[in-house]
């Protein structure tokens, strides 16, 4: 009797532990949300980085990139062109190179350019965001093991965690989370059935 009721005690603190501890790191929220599961908390994280402008200014709903910390619409004329790569004559990498340019405060890595329309992201909820990305029909043709490589490997991706500095030289802001912190949730999520709360 006692020897049981000591495992219970045992297991409610293990089970109590466990929550708190993956719910502990969820930024300026100091509440634990213990009624989050482990892949929501993760996808939560994942949201929470794909919503932000470094990804967003790039994914927009129109024809122009955004830009700025209040991703306004894209100076000095610059549209999507064909495929993403602007006009012609006047192409992204025109201006941005395979590397960041802080002297100039361009942003750079390799094979810059505009996501295509049916990976627009701009105006829509994270659950609309989350099925788009999932859906190869608009995703580019992807599996989600692609998109899991793509999330976690991606040269534009990685990019937003070193975004270098803007034209008055000050450092453009970085997603909510770490890098390191950010595969782990992708993978986590993914590995845990990449599943989408409801709205
Ligand atoms: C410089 C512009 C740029 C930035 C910045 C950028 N992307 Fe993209 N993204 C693209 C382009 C272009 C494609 C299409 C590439 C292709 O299909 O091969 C794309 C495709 C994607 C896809 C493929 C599937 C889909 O439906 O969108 C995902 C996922 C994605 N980006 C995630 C991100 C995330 C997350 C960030 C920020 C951490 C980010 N992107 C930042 C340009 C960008
Ligand atoms: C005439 C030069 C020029 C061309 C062409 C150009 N850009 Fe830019 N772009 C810039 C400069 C300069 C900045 C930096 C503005 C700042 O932050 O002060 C910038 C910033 C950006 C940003 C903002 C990054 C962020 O998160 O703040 C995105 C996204 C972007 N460009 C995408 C594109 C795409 C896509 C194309 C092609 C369709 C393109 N640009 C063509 C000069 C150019």
């Amino acid at each position: 009797m006692k020897r049981s009721a000591s495992k219970y005690i045992l297991l409610s603190c293990l089970i109590l532990g466990v929550s708190l501890g993956l719910t502990s790191f969820e930024g300026e929220d100091t509440i634990p949300k213990v009624e989050l599961s482990l892949d929501q908390s993760s996808f939560d994280k994942v949201m929470r980085v794909i919503t932000h402008k470094r990804c967003m200014n790039c994914h927009p709903s129109g024809n122009t990139p955004r830009q700025g910390e209040d991703s306004h619409l894209h100076h000095l004329g610059v549209q999507r062109g064909v495929d993403g790569n602007g006009l012609a004559g006047y192409t992204c990498n025109t201006c941005h190179q395979a590397e960041n340019n802080n002297f100039a405060g361009v942003p750079g890595a390799p094979h810059w350019a505009l996501a295509p329309n049916s990976m627009a992201w701009e105006g829509k909820s994270r659950v609309e965001i989350a099925k788009q990305i999932m859906d190869p029909a608009r995703n580019g043709g992807r599996s989600t093991d692609d998109i899991l490589k793509h999330l976690t490997e991606d040269e534009l991706v990685l990019w937003a965690w070193e975004p270098g500095v803007n034209g008055e030289g000050e450092a453009r802001e970085l997603p909510p989370i770490g890098k390191e912190e950010w595969i782990a949730a992708v993978k986590d999520w993914i590995a845990n059935g990449a599943l989408i709360p409801e709205e």
